[in-house]
């Protein structure tokens, strides 16, 4: 296919993938039929490329279902769908008193890039004014979420935030997760899986890992979805590199934003607060001088978690590592993750006894977390493994198509793209890297 060719299929599946009435897109058919927290962020970013209306609109729709705390949930059901397994039914969000009460959504977020993301929408989009007066409209919805996050998802008050859960990380099985699963027994739940009846099931999670899921649903439900309980008996509770790197860099953006506003010096204030104790105790926390690589650690256990996954070189995006730490970092994805045998990103370490090409978050290629490597290295002075990682990320939608993921081994002879296809953030992010 031609790159002209490519364009026009990227914006065909984000417009098929958009819903009009509604005004937000799902990840892909079948597979996701409602609106993914992050997901929303990264499409804004494509369609500001070619139709800001539908990039706004996108935003407002995520934003329209924030809990009154600032909370903003990881799926919005919009609309009803008998595709997909665990439905509104499931999370029953409103058991949280001040959960949406015009919209269902579960009771778990995802990685907070709407702060970033409104920043990406004024860098690309034409008419500065009109997006201008958009971000006034809806930064201190960030903002406020940024400061739910803050005052309820850090118990210590160490500058670093928690999930409950592996959905909230967005690397939903990485295999990050399977020594937290062993120190729970879960029930063996009765549900039907909807999932596998649109993807080959080796390249999904398995029946027993969704037990731990849902469990670490119903503790939460049991509790009412209240943070303060969650933090004291949830089995599962993690300090993400990824997510407090996304909490980092939407920081910064917002600051330039508020900056760009004027008249928020509170705001930046506080902003500026959070900003320089997280950026402190992630570097003391969350680095591994062993491994030469950002890890995440299991705040339930007290211990870091010692695997190399992609979530591990999201800080370079942030700009935390300081130039040294940087180094060591980029040293360790050349060598572990950009062998001769491997497009760039692997989402788990190539050369673990856990690594898995083909399923899901255990080794494929994912086009975001390429997306925010290519950016990161940018801001480190790394143009030509950037570039690297720009060019696979290319050969791959050229290749295969706009999947969900890819297989990273480079000697694969059938189709390596794997998961939904027609894959939103994938298309939108190949709208944008081509431009960057
Ligand atoms: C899924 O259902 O696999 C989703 O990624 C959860 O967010």
């Amino acid at each position: 296919m031609t790159k002209e060719n490519l364009i026009q299929t990227a914006k065909t599946v984000l417009n098929n993938n958009f819903n009009e009435d509604k005004g937000f897109t799902i990840p892909c058919e079948g597979l996701y039929p409602f609106q993914w927290n992050w997901d929303s962020g990264f499409i804004a970013i494509g369609f500001a490329h070619y139709d800001a209306v539908k990039a706004k609109r996108e935003i407002e729709a995520l934003l329209s279902a924030q809990w009154e705390n600032g909370f903003l949930p990881h799926i919005v059901f919009h609309n009803d769908s008998d595709t997909y397994f665990p439905g509104p039914e499931f999370h029953l969000s409103k058991l949280h008193p001040l959960a949406s009460k015009s919209h269902r959504t579960t009771g778990m977020t995802q990685p907070p890039v709407l702060g970033f993301v409104l920043k990406e929408l004024y860098n690309i989009i034409d008419d500065k004014v009109d997006t201008l007066n958009f971000i006034k409209a809806n930064i201190d919805k960030v903002f406020d979420n940024h400061k739910h996050f803050y005052t309820h998802r850090d118990p210590n008050q160490e500058g670093l935030v928690y999930i409950y859960h592996n959905w909230e990380s967005g690397t939903d099985n990485s295999p990050i997760w399977d020594d937290i699963w062993a120190t729970m027994d879960p029930p063996h739940y009765k549900f039907e899986r909807r999932d596998t009846t649109h993807v080959d099931p080796t390249q999904r999670p398995s029946n027993r890992e969704y037990d731990y899921y849902l469990h670490l649903i119903e503790i939460a439900k049991a509790h009412n979805y209240d943070d303060a309980k969650i933090a004291e008996l949830s089995p599962f509770l993690v300090q993400d590199p990824l997510v407090n790197s996304m909490l980092i860099k939407s920081n910064a953006a917002l600051i330039e934003l508020y900056e760009l506003i004027g008249d928020n010096a509170d705001k930046i204030e506080t902003l500026k607060q959070w900003q320089t104790k997280a950026i402190a105790r992630f570097n003391e926390k969350l680095f591994n001088e062993k491994l030469g690589a950002y890890v995440h650690y299991d705040l339930r256990n007290e211990k870091q978690i010692e695997f190399i996954t992609s979530s591990s070189f999201t800080p370079l995006f942030a700009g935390i590592p300081n130039e040294a730490q940087a180094k060591i970092v980029i040293d360790t994805l050349t060598s572990k993750f950009g062998t001769e045998a491997h497009y760039l990103c692997a989402s788990f370490d190539p050369e673990s006894d856990r690594f898995n090409p083909k399923k899901y978050w255990r080794g494929p290629i994912w086009i975001n977390l390429n997306w925010l490597l290519y950016k990161g290295l940018k801001t480190y002075d790394c143009t030509d493994l950037a570039k690297r990682v720009k060019d696979d990320s290319m050969t791959l939608i050229q290749k295969y198509g706009f999947y969900e993921y890819f297989d990273p081994r480079k000697d694969v002879k059938d189709n390596a793209g794997y998961g939904g296809h027609n894959f939103s953030w994938s298309a939108a992010l190949f709208l944008d890297l081509l431009k960057s």
